[in-house]
Protein backbone atom coordinates (compact mmCIF):
# COMPACT_ATOMS: atom_id res chain seq x y z
CA UNK A 1 0.00 0.00 0.00
CA UNK A 2 1.19 3.62 -1.00
CA UNK A 3 1.00 6.03 1.49
CA UNK A 4 0.49 9.10 0.15
CA UNK A 5 2.58 12.64 1.85
CA UNK A 6 0.65 15.58 2.11
CA UNK A 7 2.88 18.21 1.82
CA UNK A 8 2.23 21.20 4.18
CA UNK A 9 2.34 24.78 2.97
CA UNK A 10 4.70 26.81 5.30
CA UNK A 11 2.35 29.47 6.71
CA UNK A 12 3.02 33.38 7.77
CA UNK A 13 2.87 32.34 11.48
CA UNK A 14 5.56 29.55 10.67
CA UNK A 15 7.86 32.14 9.03
CA UNK A 16 7.15 34.30 12.14
CA UNK A 17 8.34 31.87 14.44
CA UNK A 18 11.68 31.32 12.68
CA UNK A 19 12.41 34.67 14.65
CA UNK A 20 16.74 34.44 16.09
CA UNK A 21 16.14 30.49 14.15
CA UNK A 22 17.26 29.37 11.43
CA UNK A 23 18.17 31.52 8.38
CA UNK A 24 14.64 32.39 6.30
CA UNK A 25 15.64 31.87 2.18
CA UNK A 26 13.45 33.41 0.15
CA UNK A 27 13.79 34.23 -3.61
CA UNK A 28 11.23 36.08 -5.85
CA UNK A 29 9.45 34.33 -8.83
CA UNK A 30 6.89 35.36 -11.32
CA UNK A 31 6.37 32.08 -13.38
CA UNK A 32 5.32 28.66 -12.55
CA UNK A 33 8.35 27.22 -14.26
CA UNK A 34 10.87 29.25 -12.31
CA UNK A 35 8.76 29.05 -8.95
CA UNK A 36 9.22 24.73 -9.18
CA UNK A 37 12.69 25.03 -9.07
CA UNK A 38 12.64 27.87 -6.53
CA UNK A 39 10.51 25.38 -4.29
CA UNK A 40 12.57 23.09 -3.86
CA UNK A 41 15.03 24.88 -1.40
CA UNK A 42 13.48 28.31 -0.05
CA UNK A 43 11.06 29.25 2.60
CA UNK A 44 9.15 32.17 1.07
CA UNK A 45 9.00 32.75 -2.72
CA UNK A 46 7.85 36.66 -3.17
CA UNK A 47 5.71 37.44 -6.19
CA UNK A 48 7.67 41.25 -6.03
CA UNK A 49 6.32 44.23 -8.03
CA UNK A 50 9.78 44.49 -9.52
CA UNK A 51 8.61 41.58 -12.02
CA UNK A 52 7.48 45.30 -13.69
CA UNK A 53 10.79 46.01 -14.43
CA UNK A 54 12.52 42.31 -14.86
CA UNK A 55 9.88 40.96 -16.86
CA UNK A 56 7.85 43.74 -18.54
CA UNK A 57 11.38 46.46 -18.63
CA UNK A 58 9.75 48.88 -17.28
CA UNK A 59 11.72 51.80 -15.52
CA UNK A 60 10.15 51.55 -12.11
CA UNK A 61 7.30 49.57 -10.47
CA UNK A 62 5.19 52.52 -10.27
CA UNK A 63 3.11 51.26 -13.66
CA UNK A 64 2.58 47.53 -11.87
CA UNK A 65 -1.36 46.62 -11.81
CA UNK A 66 -3.08 44.42 -9.00
CA UNK A 67 -4.54 42.38 -12.20
CA UNK A 68 -0.56 42.12 -13.24
CA UNK A 69 0.01 40.92 -9.51
CA UNK A 70 -2.37 38.40 -9.34
CA UNK A 71 -1.83 36.46 -12.75
CA UNK A 72 1.96 36.24 -11.47
CA UNK A 73 0.61 35.26 -7.59
CA UNK A 74 -1.67 32.82 -9.68
CA UNK A 75 1.16 31.39 -11.67
CA UNK A 76 3.52 31.04 -8.77
CA UNK A 77 0.77 29.05 -6.73
CA UNK A 78 0.36 26.29 -9.69
CA UNK A 79 3.85 25.94 -9.45
CA UNK A 80 4.56 26.06 -5.89
CA UNK A 81 3.55 23.16 -2.93
CA UNK A 82 5.44 23.65 0.02
CA UNK A 83 6.61 27.93 0.36
CA UNK A 84 4.60 30.04 1.72
CA UNK A 85 3.85 32.23 -1.46
CA UNK A 86 3.89 36.22 -0.39
CA UNK A 87 2.56 38.77 -2.90
CA UNK A 88 3.70 42.29 -3.22
CA UNK A 89 1.07 45.15 -3.08
CA UNK A 90 1.84 47.37 -6.04
CA UNK A 91 1.88 51.00 -5.86
CA UNK A 92 -1.69 52.47 -5.90
CA UNK A 93 -3.71 49.47 -4.98
CA UNK A 94 -3.46 50.70 -0.72
CA UNK A 95 -1.98 53.61 0.07
CA UNK A 96 -5.44 55.25 -0.32
CA UNK A 97 -7.22 53.97 2.69
CA UNK A 98 -7.33 51.49 5.11
CA UNK A 99 -10.40 50.06 3.51
CA UNK A 100 -8.67 50.22 0.00
CA UNK A 101 -6.13 47.92 1.35
CA UNK A 102 -8.30 45.69 2.65
CA UNK A 103 -10.16 45.07 -0.71
CA UNK A 104 -7.29 44.28 -2.97
CA UNK A 105 -5.80 42.30 -0.14
CA UNK A 106 -8.66 39.96 -0.11
CA UNK A 107 -8.49 39.99 -3.65
CA UNK A 108 -5.11 38.97 -3.93
CA UNK A 109 -6.03 36.24 -1.23
CA UNK A 110 -8.85 34.85 -2.79
CA UNK A 111 -8.03 34.87 -6.76
CA UNK A 112 -4.49 33.78 -5.84
CA UNK A 113 -4.62 31.75 -2.64
CA UNK A 114 -1.36 32.60 -1.37
CA UNK A 115 -0.58 32.96 1.99
CA UNK A 116 0.57 36.32 2.75
CA UNK A 117 0.79 39.54 0.97
CA UNK A 118 3.76 42.51 1.74
CA UNK A 119 3.57 45.97 1.16
CA UNK A 120 6.30 49.09 1.56
CA UNK A 121 5.93 51.49 4.28
CA UNK A 122 6.72 51.82 8.22
CA UNK A 123 4.90 54.33 10.60
CA UNK A 124 3.22 55.59 7.55
CA UNK A 125 1.53 52.24 6.90
CA UNK A 126 1.30 51.38 10.93
CA UNK A 127 -2.29 51.88 10.95
CA UNK A 128 -3.37 49.88 8.02
CA UNK A 129 -1.01 46.94 8.75
CA UNK A 130 -2.78 46.49 12.05
CA UNK A 131 -6.53 46.86 10.66
CA UNK A 132 -5.30 43.94 7.98
CA UNK A 133 -4.03 41.95 10.86
CA UNK A 134 -6.76 42.12 12.55
CA UNK A 135 -8.78 41.03 10.03
CA UNK A 136 -6.83 37.49 8.58
CA UNK A 137 -4.16 39.44 6.12
CA UNK A 138 -0.94 38.44 7.05
CA UNK A 139 1.59 41.58 6.13
CA UNK A 140 5.13 41.33 5.52
CA UNK A 141 6.14 44.80 5.53
CA UNK A 142 8.95 46.59 3.77
CA UNK A 143 11.37 49.51 5.00
CA UNK A 144 14.23 50.79 4.19
CA UNK A 145 14.88 51.93 0.23
CA UNK A 146 10.94 51.41 -0.70
CA UNK A 147 11.29 51.36 -4.64
CA UNK A 148 7.77 52.33 -5.15
CA UNK A 149 9.06 55.71 -3.01
CA UNK A 150 11.21 56.22 -6.46
CA UNK A 151 9.50 59.75 -7.36
CA UNK A 152 9.69 61.66 -4.11
CA UNK A 153 13.41 59.54 -3.52
CA UNK A 154 14.76 60.52 -6.43
CA UNK A 155 17.33 57.53 -6.80
CA UNK A 156 17.03 53.69 -5.72
CA UNK A 157 19.75 54.67 -3.29
CA UNK A 158 20.89 52.95 -0.12
CA UNK A 159 19.30 53.91 3.02
CA UNK A 160 21.07 54.90 6.86
CA UNK A 161 24.55 55.13 5.57
CA UNK A 162 24.33 58.85 7.70
CA UNK A 163 23.67 57.93 11.11
CA UNK A 164 21.51 61.00 11.38
CA UNK A 165 18.62 58.96 9.37
CA UNK A 166 18.64 55.74 11.77
CA UNK A 167 16.25 56.64 13.96
CA UNK A 168 13.25 57.35 11.06
CA UNK A 169 14.30 54.11 9.79
CA UNK A 170 14.24 52.24 13.47
CA UNK A 171 10.97 53.58 13.62
CA UNK A 172 9.23 52.36 10.67
CA UNK A 173 10.33 48.61 11.62
CA UNK A 174 9.26 48.87 15.14
CA UNK A 175 5.98 50.44 13.89
CA UNK A 176 5.27 47.49 11.37
CA UNK A 177 6.38 44.73 14.16
CA UNK A 178 4.30 46.74 16.93
CA UNK A 179 1.40 46.74 13.87
CA UNK A 180 1.05 43.27 13.67
CA UNK A 181 3.45 42.37 10.39
CA UNK A 182 4.91 38.60 10.45
CA UNK A 183 8.20 39.65 8.81
CA UNK A 184 9.94 42.83 7.43
CA UNK A 185 12.35 43.47 4.30
CA UNK A 186 15.03 46.01 4.92
CA UNK A 187 15.81 46.89 1.86
CA UNK A 188 19.52 48.56 1.05
CA UNK A 189 20.55 49.76 4.41
CA UNK A 190 23.75 50.48 6.01
CA UNK A 191 24.57 47.30 7.66
CA UNK A 192 24.56 48.43 11.25
CA UNK A 193 21.31 49.41 11.49
CA UNK A 194 19.77 46.28 9.96
CA UNK A 195 22.07 44.70 12.66
CA UNK A 196 20.66 47.04 15.29
CA UNK A 197 17.13 46.73 13.82
CA UNK A 198 17.29 42.62 13.95
CA UNK A 199 18.33 42.73 17.43
CA UNK A 200 15.40 45.29 18.29
CA UNK A 201 12.73 43.71 16.55
CA UNK A 202 10.67 40.74 17.90
CA UNK A 203 9.71 39.76 14.12
CA UNK A 204 12.05 37.97 11.33
CA UNK A 205 13.95 40.68 9.43
CA UNK A 206 14.88 39.55 5.81
CA UNK A 207 17.69 41.73 4.15
CA UNK A 208 18.08 42.67 0.50
CA UNK A 209 21.33 44.59 0.39
CA UNK A 210 20.95 44.87 4.22
CA UNK A 211 23.16 42.78 7.21
CA UNK A 212 24.08 38.83 7.32
CA UNK A 213 23.05 39.52 11.01
CA UNK A 214 18.99 39.39 9.66
CA UNK A 215 16.62 36.39 10.30
CA UNK A 216 16.78 36.13 6.39
CA UNK A 217 18.04 37.01 2.90
CA UNK A 218 15.88 37.57 -0.16
CA UNK A 219 17.00 38.42 -3.86
CA UNK A 220 15.51 38.95 -7.09
CA UNK A 221 16.13 35.46 -8.56
CA UNK A 222 17.06 36.81 -12.46
CA UNK A 223 19.61 39.51 -10.50
CA UNK A 224 21.42 36.32 -9.03
CA UNK A 225 21.10 34.01 -12.15
CA UNK A 226 23.17 36.72 -14.45
CA UNK A 227 19.93 37.46 -16.51
CA UNK A 228 18.75 41.10 -15.49
CA UNK A 229 20.45 43.73 -17.47
CA UNK A 230 20.58 46.44 -14.10
CA UNK A 231 21.27 45.01 -11.01
CA UNK A 232 21.88 47.16 -7.99
CA UNK A 233 25.41 46.76 -6.46
CA UNK A 234 25.03 44.61 -3.58
CA UNK A 235 23.50 41.81 -5.74
CA UNK A 236 25.77 38.37 -5.79
CA UNK A 237 25.51 36.77 -8.59
CA UNK A 238 25.27 32.96 -7.90
CA UNK A 239 24.91 32.02 -11.89
CA UNK A 240 25.50 33.20 -15.30
CA UNK A 241 22.65 32.00 -17.34
CA UNK A 242 22.11 34.94 -20.13
CA UNK A 243 25.22 33.83 -22.60
CA UNK A 244 23.81 29.82 -22.43
CA UNK A 245 20.16 30.94 -23.12
CA UNK A 246 21.76 33.38 -26.16
CA UNK A 247 23.86 30.29 -27.21
CA UNK A 248 20.95 28.08 -27.36
CA UNK A 249 18.83 30.80 -29.29
CA UNK A 250 22.08 31.29 -31.64
CA UNK A 251 22.42 27.28 -32.35
CA UNK A 252 18.60 26.83 -33.40
CA UNK A 253 18.46 29.77 -34.71
CA UNK A 254 21.39 29.00 -37.16
CA UNK A 255 20.20 25.52 -38.01
CA UNK A 256 16.36 26.91 -38.75
CA UNK A 257 18.24 29.54 -41.09
CA UNK A 258 20.61 26.25 -43.12
CA UNK A 259 17.59 24.05 -43.17
CA UNK A 260 19.54 21.73 -40.32
CA UNK A 261 16.40 21.68 -38.25
CA UNK A 262 14.07 19.53 -37.42
CA UNK A 263 15.88 16.34 -38.70
CA UNK A 264 13.99 13.04 -38.96
CA UNK A 265 14.04 12.34 -35.14
CA UNK A 266 12.00 15.54 -34.25
CA UNK A 267 9.18 15.47 -36.87
CA UNK A 268 6.31 12.47 -36.93
CA UNK A 269 6.61 9.76 -39.73
CA UNK A 270 3.26 8.14 -41.14
CA UNK A 271 1.68 5.88 -39.22
CA UNK A 272 2.01 2.35 -40.93
CA UNK A 273 -0.96 0.97 -42.61
CA UNK A 274 -1.85 -3.01 -41.96
O1 LIG B 1 9.64 43.55 -5.65
C1 LIG B 1 10.56 42.87 -5.17
O2 LIG B 1 11.12 41.96 -5.79
C2 LIG B 1 10.97 43.18 -3.80
C3 LIG B 1 12.25 42.59 -3.31
C4 LIG B 1 13.38 43.33 -3.93
C5 LIG B 1 12.31 42.58 -1.84
O3 LIG B 1 10.30 43.90 -3.14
Amino acid sequence: MSVQQEIKRLTAPDIRARKGGDPIVMLTSYHAHTARLVDKYCDVILVGDSLGMVMHGLETTIPVTLDMMILQGHAVMRGSKQALVVVDMPFGSYEQSKEQAFASCARVLKETTCGAIKMEGGVRMAETIRFLAERGVPVMAHVGLTPQAINTLGSFKAQGRDEADWARIEDDAKAVAEAGAFSVVIEAVAEPLARKITAEIPIPTIGIGASPACDGQVLVLEDMLGLSTRVPKFVKRYGDLGPGIEAAIKGYAEEVRSRAFPGPEHVYGMKKKG
